[in-house]
């Protein structure tokens, strides 16, 4: 199973709430019965339904929902429970689905950050299993980079990166940069009626920790490929401490609600 370290997570957990579709989510809040039953698979050290609780419609007092929170990380689980203290916490390995235990009885089901990791014939095998329930599915990569300054390797380095995306993770070979639009395919075909919004990372000065742990990531996945980067790195290194570097990195916020009219 690849695996995140929790201290990864964290550092995102700005980024990626800054860039989410607050919209979509309160559309798929709406989608769903009074005191619903949710399950949010991969969860990690659930920053998902954290946001849930903190940034939508179900912050208020009362109106939060069942969660059931999924993952194959029982440490990552254990640091979901401490913030998201009444979920319901599953420890299981996804590769081979999602089990119809996991989902009997939910209203919704929600992911974010995940579906990058795993193979178009998996997510179809997903779509079907949750055919019935709103999905509000957030933050799939889509490919899309800018750094700011450019540098004369970005290219290069960005492509290997992108292969490396989609190297096997265990669920076969991985969507990657094709996972927003390969979803959008699949749950249309399915009988979803999909709406995205664009949550692209627009990371700056004030996101120093995330750029840093992020050019460092970059850069060890392409050495394999035999692609040395460390000038690359050492020249973004300096530009982060300087406060220079900007990066805008592509995600798209998808909600699916089955066969119903969705005004997008
Ligand atoms: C990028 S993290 C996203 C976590 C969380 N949704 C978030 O937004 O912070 C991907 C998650 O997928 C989980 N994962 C990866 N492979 C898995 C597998 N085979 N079974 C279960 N979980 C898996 C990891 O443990 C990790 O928590």
């Amino acid at each position: 199973m690849e695996s995140f370290a929790g201290d990864w997570l964290s550092l995102r957990v700005q980024a990626d709430s800054a860039a989410r579709s607050q919209t979509l989510a309160d559309r798929f809040i709406k989608q769903l019965p009074a005191h619903p039953r949710v399950l949010d698979v991969a969860s990690g050290a659930g920053a998902n339904a954290f946001y849930f609780e903190t940034e939508t419609g179900w912050s208020a007092p009362g109106l939060a929902p069942d969660w059931t929170l999924v993952d194959g990380d029982p440490d990552l689980l254990m640091r979901a429970r401490g913030l998201n203290g009444c979920a319901d916490v599953v420890i299981a390995d996804l590769t081979p689905g999602i089990s119809p235990e996991l989902l009997a009885g939910v209203d919704g089901v929600t992911a974010s950050a995940f579906f990058d990791l795993v193979s178009e014939d998996w997510f179809d095998d997903f779509a079907r299993s949750v055919c019935g329930v709103p999905l509000l599915l957030a933050l799939s990569v889509d490919g899309r980079w800018r750094w700011s300054p450019a540098h004369d390797r970005d290219n290069d380095i960005m492509a290997l990166f992108a292969r490396d995306q989609r190297r096997d993770k265990g669920f076969g070979p991985a969507l990657g940069g094709g996972a927003a639009m390969a979803m959008i395919r699949i749950l249309t075909t399915h009988g979803f009626m999909v709406s995205s919004r664009r949550a692209d990372w627009r990371l700056g000065a004030a996101d120093a920790g995330l750029l840093d742990a992020l050019t460092r990531m970059i850069a060890a996945a392409v050495l394999p490929y035999g692609l040395d980067a460390s000038d690359w790195l050492a020249r973004r290194r300096h530009e982060i401490e300087r406060g220079v570097l900007r990066l805008r990195l592509g995600h798209m916020d998808l909600l699916a609600v089955p066969g119903a009219d969705n005004t997008s």
